[in-house]
């Protein structure tokens, strides 16, 4: 349609995407049947079917499930090209991607790897097509302090090797109880080595958790953040210090934080004038990658064509690029 061919042509980073959100059930059935490993579902309707989630736990429980065929440096290789060739047809321009090396590395999947394999795609994709890409290691929330310290050792190594794509650190899982503070040192410590830095915040946990990722974890972007609205204070500098939020609609419908997608708010967030940025997520579970979030907001919630050219501008501006590359892709 015209509609999607315009929203299509936009120049646009994808700013909040977890690459292993980005296995489909038919790329997890081919990674487990040439890695031998044994999957709970018979088929890969069975599996999509199964795709019915009531809160973020239930889908956490599949994601890290599916993520358990991934174990050689290919395996991260092809699920990372296959979401870069997807999303580049959906015009994106630039891809900033969180990974959960923690998924990974407790099944014995050395550190390595993960990176190798990931950044082989972004390097070739870069060189091949100008797409650029880099990388924000996330730590999972509902693991200790201690396993993130640990985490961030055992990547530290790599960092020179992968410089030209590890740019960032982000914290993601199970919000509910993991409060921003129990990362605040570990983030410390990614500050001083300077590292970008973004998390998690206010999907089903509460506005406070915003203002605490801010206050003491220093990030520069809150993913989803749209709980923030419970808080008119937290709305205000949200605004004022133009701190972006990558929202994710069709995420955030699969996952019940919003009831229907016309009910969800970053219309009225964008229409306050904040710096909002539309996001998939994990697109294979949330049944769409970025055109699709643009598009389904688009008619649930009426944003005109100028709304959707600011929404694609605030993700450049809001991209960890140089800004003389920002200046280029704008
Ligand atoms: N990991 C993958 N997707 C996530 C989400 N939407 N929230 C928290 N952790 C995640
Ligand atoms: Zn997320």
């Amino acid at each position: 349609t015209e509609l999607e061919n315009f929203v299509r042509s936009l120049p646009k980073a994808e700013l909040h995407l977890h690459i292993e959100g980005t296995l489909e059930p038919e790329l997890i059935f081919a990674l487990a049947a040439r890695n031998g490993v044994a999957l709970p579902y018979a088929s890969v309707q069975a599996l999509r079917a199964a795709y019915q989630f009531t809160n973020l736990q239930s889908f956490l429980d599949l994601y890290y499930a599916g993520a358990s065929v991934l174990l050689a440096e290919r395996d991260f290789y092809d699920m990372t090209m296959a979401y870069l060739r997807r999303a580049q047809a959906d015009g994106v321009v630039h891809a900033e991607i969180m990974f959960d090396p923690q998924t990974h590395t407790v099944r014995g999947v050395p550190m390595e790897t993960v990176f190798a394999g990931i950044a082989r795609a972004l390097r070739e994709m870069r060189d091949t097509t100008g797409m650029s890409g880099c990388l924000l290691m996330s730590f999972l929330r509902h693991l200790s302090e201690q396993d993130a310290f640990d985490t961030l050792d055992a990547a530290l190594p790599l960092r020179a090797q992968y410089a030209d794509v590890w740019t960032g650190i982000g914290l993601d899982s199970g919000e509910r109880g993991n409060p921003p503070e129990k990362f605040q040192r570990v983030y410390a410590r990614c500050r001083e080595l300077g590292f970008r830095l973004v998390a998690h915040a206010g999907e089903e946990g509460p506005a406070a958790y915003v203002r605490d990722a801010l206050d003491l974890l220093h990030v520069e972007r809150i993913d989803h953040g749209v709980r923030s609205e419970d808080d008119p204070a937290l709305i205000q500098r949200l605004r004022e210090q133009r701190i972006p939020l990558t929202v994710c609609p069709l995420s955030n419908l699969k996952l019940c934080v919003v009831d229907s997608l016309n009910q969800h708010n970053l219309a009225r967030l964008l229409r306050q004038g904040l710096c909002i940025t539309i996001n998939s997520d994990d697109p294979a579970y949330f049944g769409g990658y970025l055109l699709e979030n643009y598009l389904a907001s688009a008619k649930a919630l009426n944003l005109s064509r100028e709304e959707l050219a600011t929404l694609a501008e605030n993700s450049l501006h809001a991209s960890f690029l140089p800004a003389a590359r920002k200046q280029e892709l704008v």
